[in-house]
C-alpha cells in the first residue's frame, strides 16, 4: 500500500523500517523537515518527505504525534481522499502533555482525535511501549506472538489497520468500536502490557473506564521516579510496572 507517517519519532521510525521492509511504499514526515529525519528509519526504504507533500497519492495516513500536536493536523488531512484510512497512534498523559483544550482526563482519546481531525481514524499501535514494538516483533504463526489492538468504525479502516499491525510484527486483534478504544489507553490492562493474542482480549475486558486515568498517572509516577533517580528505565521495566499497576 502507499503509506504517509506523519511523525518519525520512537513509534514513527519504527513503522517507517517495518513498513517499508514489508513491501509498502513509504513516506515519513516530521515537523521540521526531510533533512532532519534519521537516515537510520529509512534503509528498508521509505523516503523523508516535508509534511505538506506527504498526503499526496497516498492510501493509509498514519498519524504518530504527540496529541497536542492532533489540532493543527485537518487541513492536512482534508486534502486525503474519504476513501484513505487513518490510523492514529496517539496516547493521553496529563503529565506529560499537560491540559489540552476540550480533552477531558478519562475521555474517549480516539473520539477526540476523530474531531480534531474532521473525519473517522483506526487506533492502533497505540498500546505498546517503543522499545518493544521495536524490538519484539516475529514472524506470523511465531508462538507467543504479542498481539494489539484496533479499533476503529469504519469497516475499511478496520480491515486496513488489522492487515498492517500485522505485517509489522505482532497478531491484530478487532477490539471494537472508537467508542469502546478506552479499554487500550493507557491506564487500562491491555495497554503497555505485552500480552499474546490469548490473553488480549480477557485483558480488554476487564477494563475499568473510571479507574485507568488514576492507574496511568500512578504508572507515570513510578516510571518518572526512577527516570528522575538516574536509573536505566527499559522497554520490559515499563511493562513490569504497567502489569503491577493495571490490572
Ligand atoms: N513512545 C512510546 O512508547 C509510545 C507508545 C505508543 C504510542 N505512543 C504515542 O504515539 C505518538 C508518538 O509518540 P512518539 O513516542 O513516537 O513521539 P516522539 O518520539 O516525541 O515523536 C513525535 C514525532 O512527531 C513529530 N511531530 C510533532 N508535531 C508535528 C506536526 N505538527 N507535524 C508533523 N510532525 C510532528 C515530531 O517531529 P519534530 O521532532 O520534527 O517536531 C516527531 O517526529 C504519541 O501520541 C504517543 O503518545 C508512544
Amino acid at each position: 500500500m502507499k503509506i504517509g507517517i506523519l511523525g518519525a519519532g520512537a513509534i514513527g521510525s519504527t513503522l517507517a523500517l517495518k513498513l517499508a521492509a514489508a513491501g509498502h511504499n513509504v513516506k515519513v514526515a516530521n515537523s521540521r523537515g526531510p533533512r532532519t529525519i534519521d537516515p537510520d528509519i529509512l534503509v528498508t526504504g521509505a523516503a523523508a518527505v516535508e509534511a505538506v507533500d506527504l498526503v499526496d497519492g497516498i492510501e493509509v495516513l498514519i498519524t504518530s504525534v504527540p496529541l497536542s500536536a492532533m489540532p493543527a493536523l485537518q487541513p492536512l488531512v482534508t486534502k486525503l481522499p474519504t476513501s484513505a484510512a487513518v490510523i492514529d497512534t496517539s496516547n493521553y498523559y496529563p503529565m506529560r502533555d499537560g491540559h489540552i483544550h476540550a480533552l477531558d482526563n478519562g475521555q474517549v482519546e480516539s473520539l477526540w482525535v476523530v474531531d480534531q481531525l474532521g473525519r473517522p481514524v483506526a487506533k492502533a499501535w497505540n498500546s505498546i511501549v517503543a522499545g518493544s514494538f521495536a524490538t519484539k516483533g516475529t514472524a506470523l504463526g511465531t508462538s507467543d506472538r504479542l498481539a494489539l489492538p484496533v479499533a476503529a468504525d469504519r469497516e475499511t479502516d478496520k480491515t486496513v489497520a488489522l492487515s498492517l499491525v500485522k505485517d509489522t510484527g505482532f497478531d491484530a486483534f478487532d477490539a471494537g468500536s472508537l467508542a469502546d478504544s478506552w479499554r487500550q489507553q493507557p491506564g487500562a490492562p491491555a495497554y503497555c502490557t505485552d500480552l499474546t493474542l490469548g490473553a488480549l482480549p480477557d485483558a480488554l475486558a476487564a477494563a475499568k473506564k473510571d479507574r485507568i486515568p488514576q492507574r496511568r498517572d500512578i504508572a507515570m509516577a513510578t516510571i518518572g521516579a526512577r527516570v528522575e533517580a538516574g536509573t536505566i528505565v527499559t522497554a520490559n521495566d515499563i511493562v513490569d510496572v504497567n502489569r503491577a499497576t493495571y490490572n
